[in-house]
């Protein structure tokens, strides 16, 4: 979706440069234009070549380069950048920027851009702790720059604390939700929820499903990438919190009911991408339960409708797995719990619904239209998803 942007990649000295190659390489298939440039220090941990042969495109490391034209270089650069990340960021860099030097040719583009800037620090736990170190990132920070980690762990000094450079997965993050500001979702506040609620029997026993969570984790990162701010209310899952996102954990239908009613107050949307139960034990028990009589049975009762229950002025979006009737029975759900559009997995296929990365869904609104969609991976339907969702939130009847 970021197709076409420019990214400035800032690269500095620190042992943790080689996994901006990383960084490079997964911004450039996402068809992102990355120009790296490595400050001296940097190119002692990896080379210049490493970046040009995973982004095509030539690395500006000196500022003084008699083949380079270095006053429309860097402004030139500094003017086509969507975002600037700076990954890793020494304390050095961080103190530069923070000063406004323009002493080599990282720190030129950024004093001359206008893009927004994302620091990702790495350095070791002392440097990262140190009040000056503190007190600069506090000033980059209320300049508008976005700082990414760092993380915890074992540091190239052998010590362990603060200081490691933050997952490429969460800087990845990062960067996809800056770009995404001003998105078509800017400004609006979207709930979502995700994974199967489990329901307890005893300590140790519940009654589950199979969801994943996968579906309600992708329509919430794919929501923050076109700059809505969402809420996530999960069920547990093995799905890492996404960054940029607020995330509530939840276990049952009644937490998860809860959740819902207290974030869905003043939000846009609703996406109710979760398993939730229809039935929970009436009681649970305060022991576990042992294995005695031939035959146990468990009273179960109806949980709340919390898609249902939900009023007011937002637009509400359901899901449905069905495995047979399945317009019909998604036509009924649509209707009986009043919502906007209803998207309906056909699980019957191995490919499609719960646990899997695609899926196969079927897109039913409340005039009745119905959009077929083919076998996708869950980011893309997540897309279709909210392409439809941007119309409604226009005001279309639609979708
Ligand atoms: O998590 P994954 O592995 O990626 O799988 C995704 C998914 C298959 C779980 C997801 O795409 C999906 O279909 N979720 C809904 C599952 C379902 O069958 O729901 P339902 O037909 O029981 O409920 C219909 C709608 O009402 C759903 O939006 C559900 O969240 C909501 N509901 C259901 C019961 C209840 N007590 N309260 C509710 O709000």
């Amino acid at each position: 979706m970021f197709e076409g942007k420019s990214i400035i990649l800032g690269v500095t000295g620190s042992i943790s440069a080689y996994k901006a190659v990383e960084i490079a390489s997964k911004l450039t298939q996402g068809g992102i234009e990355v120009d790296v440039v490595m400050t001296a220090s940097a190119t002692e941990f990896v080379t210049p070549l490493s970046f040009q042969s995973i982004t095509h495109r030539p690395v500006h490391t000196d500022m003084f380069s008699p083949v380079t034209d270095f006053d429309i270089e860097h402004v030139a650069l500094a003017e086509r950048a969507d975002v600037i990340v700076i990954a890793p960021a020494t304390a050095n860099t961080i103190a530069r920027l923070a000063l406004g030097l323009a002493d080599d040719l990282l720190s030129c583009t950024v004093l001359s851009t206008s893009a927004p800037v994302i620091l990702a620090p790495a350095m070791d736990v002392g440097m990262y702790q140190n009040q000056v170190t503190q007190e600069n990132l506090e000033r980059l920070r209320s300049r508008g720059y976005t700082v990414v980690g760092p993380a915890y762990g074992r540091l190239a000094s052998g010590l362990e604390g603060l200081g490691r450079l933050a997952e490429v997965g969460e800087i990845l993050a990062v960067i996809h939700q800056v770009l995404g500001r001003g998105g078509d979702l800017s400004g609006k506040r979207l709930v979502i929820s995700a994974g199967g609620t489990q329901e307890p029997i005893d300590p140790v026993r519940y009654i589950g499903n199979y969801s994943s969570g996968k579906m309600g984790y992708a329509l919430a990162e794919a929501a923050r990438n076109r700059g809505a701010k969402v809420t996530l209310i999960t069920a547990p899952t093995a799905i890492s919190p996404p960054p940029g996102v607020e995330v509530i954990q939840v276990q049952t239908a009644l937490q998860m009911r809860q959740a819902v009613i207290d974030k869905a107050a003043g939000a846009d949307a609703l996406i109710m991408a979760a398993a939730v139960a229809d039935y929970r034990p009436q009681a649970t028990a305060g022991q576990k339960i042992k294995r005695k009589p031939e035959k146990l049975s468990i009273e179960l009762i109806k949980t709340p409708d919390i898609l249902g229950e939900i009023a007011g002025d937002l637009i509400k979006v359901g899901f449905a797995a069905e495995s047979e009737e399945v317009v019909e029975n998604a036509t009924r759900k649509l209707k009986e719990k009043g919502l906007d559009f209803i998207v309906a997995n056909d699980i019957t296929g191995a490919d499609s619904g719960f646990s899997v990365d695609t899926n196969r869904v079927i897109i039913i609104d409340r005039i009745g239209k119905v959009d077929r969609l083919p076998l996708m991976l869950k980011s893309e339907v997540a897309q279709k998803i909210l392409d439809k969702l941007a119309v409604r939130l226009a005001g279309g009847s639609s979708v």
